[in-house]
């Protein structure tokens, strides 16, 4: 097998995608490293997508709020370039800031429009502009046939798939499931600040999408909701954000009152804050025939 290159600049990357991006279909799987058992179902799903597998590892400013949460979120790179080339990954862009942003903070930047605002966006704002910056760069530099994301975050597979779409940006965007622990935590790289106690307060999270499952077919969406608020709302220690349904295409939010779609599906995300760590989770539930907990595996 080919050694994994890693490159850090601009010349180093494109060095290193002359022989790829030859004869190759590339798929890009980007990160922020701390990479877990979830990316490397990215990476799997990459490479069973095209020829070649390109990994970008960048903590990208952009898209944090505070320097405190930017500062404290964890960096393995060597670890990450080791979990990358037993993946087959052919290629791990890892740059600095000053790479990715020679100029500065850009002055033109991606607006990820009236969605970029709701659920996540709403409790960190501008948070999905810098996504969709950072991941138009690497699309640029990178130049993939198809990028993989993980479920886990639906609103930025939506949102990624709408820029690519209103922008006409050449790419395929590929969604893969998310990979849960055997007691059903989602995993993320933020799962490494909590402790003992915090990761069981966090379960509440993916025992509430379990919930919202089981309610009888034809409820109302106020129905489901309830069912996974009364998993969420006595739990100590876990302080929610939103509980709320989309349309799983669209990603339109559900009125509570309202009877689910004719294909009986929607997307139900959670969110919220364990100890100082904040946690996301989602799953389609299908209404019809019966309800059912679907896109996730351990
Ligand atoms: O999902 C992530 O890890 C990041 O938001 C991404 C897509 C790598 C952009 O920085």
């Amino acid at each position: 097998m080919t050694p994994i290159v890693l490159a850090t600049t601009r010349e180093e990357l494109a060095a290193a995608l002359v022989p790829l991006g030859a004869q190759q279909r590339i798929a890009l799987v980007p990160t922020m490293g701390a990479l877990h058992a979830g990316h490397r179902s990215l990476m799997a799903r990459a490479r069973a997508a095209a020829d070649a597998v390109v990994v970008s590892i960048f903590v990208n400013p952009l898209q944090f709020g505070s320097s405190d949460d930017l500062n404290r979120y964890p960096r393995t790179l060597d670890a990450d370039v080791a979990a990358c080339a037993d993946e087959g990954a052919a290629l791990v862009f890892a740059p600095s800031v000053d790479v990715m942003y020679p100029d500065g903070p850009p002055s033109v930047t991606i607006a990820a429009g009236p969605l970029g605002d709701l659920l996540e966006g709403a409790i960190r704002p501008g948070h999905y502009d810098g996504v969709l910056t950072v991941v138009a760069k690497l699309f640029g530099l990178i130049r993939p046939e198809v990028a993989v994301f993980g479920d886990k975050d639906a609103q930025q597979v939506a949102l990624v798939r709408r820029m690519v779409h209103d922008l006409d940006v050449p790419v395929r965007i590929d969604a893969a499931p998310t990979v849960r622990t055997a007691e059903g935590l989602a995993l993320s790289s933020r799962n490494a600040y909590l402790n003992d106690t915090e990761t069981r307060h966090a379960l509440a999270l993916s025992r509430a999408l379990h919930a919202a499952a089981e309610v009888e077919p034809g409820s109302s969406y106020g129905a489901i909701i309830s069912a996974a608020r009364a998993v969420l709302d006595p739990e100590p220690d876990l302080s929610i954000d939103y509980c709320t349904l989309v349309d799983p295409t669209t990603f339109a939010v559900l009125d509570a009152t309202s009877t689910p779609t004719s294909e009986g599906l929607a997307r139900l995300l959670v969110a919220g804050q364990v100890g100082g760590t904040r946690l996301i989770d989602n799953a389609v539930v299908s209404f019809a025939p019966s309800p059912s907990f679907q896109g996730d595996r351990s």
